[in-house]
């Protein structure tokens, strides 16, 4: 138990809602900063386990700094483009170092991207454009890179096609990928933000699964006989991303269709892929398996 106080920025969102409530579960004050004008059902849901709201104009540092004061760190799971993972987190990063706040992580929660050159994936690099600041400033920051989040293996994610019985792969069936839920990721960031000594990057995956390996666990759990199913190469899929950014390009969208593409390619060419895991850093962390979430699909 803690009497630190975190802020959290983003905290109204999928990933950052999670993060605040296993900081309180963790005994943490949390101090959610958000826009004015949020949604009251959202508010009420913060504050129900506990957490406490800023309403800050992001435009404004005369209102961001003061929401930051006193806190052992700033969290960030702000989403957006530009104007949010550069430019709002360039205001959120100027606060707390004006605050005082010593530690900072930023909204990452990804592949490792410090391994891929720019241009390989557009919201990476934006995250890229952010640290070239965040590793100047007088703050310890701290990135939490967890690969894809499971949760998306169930849905989003274009690689278990459920209803055709194949698990789609690129290139090599192989090659091992990170999955972490959601869940899991929110609860060692908040054991990350309230850890005074982390290093720069914390890496970790509630497993690593290849494409043959998701199909056996996919079968297993289903009990119906899934197969793999080969898109094509790395090459293939480069100039199929070419293509559907040239016929719909939808650049000022977070998710094109051709953004996914590109975290698909970054997955299976292997670079971006997460060693060595710090999972270990704290115990009482239990860890999600593709095969949990899988099986709570099954339940669900
Ligand atoms: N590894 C993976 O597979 C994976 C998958 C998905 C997401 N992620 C990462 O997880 C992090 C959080 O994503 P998420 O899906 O939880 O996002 P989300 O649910 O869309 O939440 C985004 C948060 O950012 C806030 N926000 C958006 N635009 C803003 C602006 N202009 N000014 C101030 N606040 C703004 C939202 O506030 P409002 O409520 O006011 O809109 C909300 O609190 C991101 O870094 C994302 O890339 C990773």
């Amino acid at each position: 138990m803690t009497d630190s106080t975190i802020v959290v920025a983003g905290a109204t969102g999928n990933l950052g809602g999670r993060i605040a409530r296993a900081l309180r579960e963790r005994g943490a004050n949390v101090r959610a900063l958000v826009r004015p004008g949020t949604a009251r059902d959202k508010l009420e849901r913060l504050q129900e386990f506990g957490a406490a709201i800023a309403s800050v104009d992001w435009s404004r540092a005369s209102e961001v700094t003061p929401a930051c004061a006193w806190a052992s760190c700033v969290v960030s799971a702000l989403q957006g483009l530009r104007e949010v993972i550069v430019d709002t987190q360039t205001v959120l990063l100027d606060a707390a170092i004006t605050a005082g706040v010593p530690r900072f992580i930023p909204s990452d929660y990804s592949i490792d991207f410090t391994k891929l050159p720019p241009g390989e994936n557009r919201n990476l690099d934006l995250r890229r454009d952010f640290h070239t600041r965040l590793d100047k400033a007088s703050v310890a920051a701290t990135t939490i890179f967890n690969g894809a989040f499971a949760d998306m293996l169930t849905g989003q994610m274009p690689l278990i096609l459920f209803k055709l019985k194949r698990v789609l792969y690129w290139a090599d069936a192989d090659q091992r990928m990170d999955f972490t839920t959601m869940d899991d990721t929110a609860a060692f960031t908040a054991s990350a933000a309230l850890d005074p000594s982390t290093p720069r990057f914390l890496r970790i995956a509630g497993d690593q699964l290849s494409a043959r390996e998701l199909t056996a666990v996919v079968s297993e759990v289903t009990g119906k006989h899934f197969r793999l199913f080969r898109a094509g190469g790395l090459r293939t899929l480069s100039v199929l991303i070419e293509v559907a950014r040239t016929v719909a390009p939808g650049e000022k969208k977070l998710y094109p269709a051709w953004q996914g593409m590109q975290y698909m390619r970054n997955m299976f060419d292997g670079r971006a892929k997460l060693e060595p895991l710090d999972n270990d850093r704290y115990p009482s962390m239990r860890w999600t398996t593709t095969r949990d979430v899988l099986s709570a699909r099954q339940v669900g």
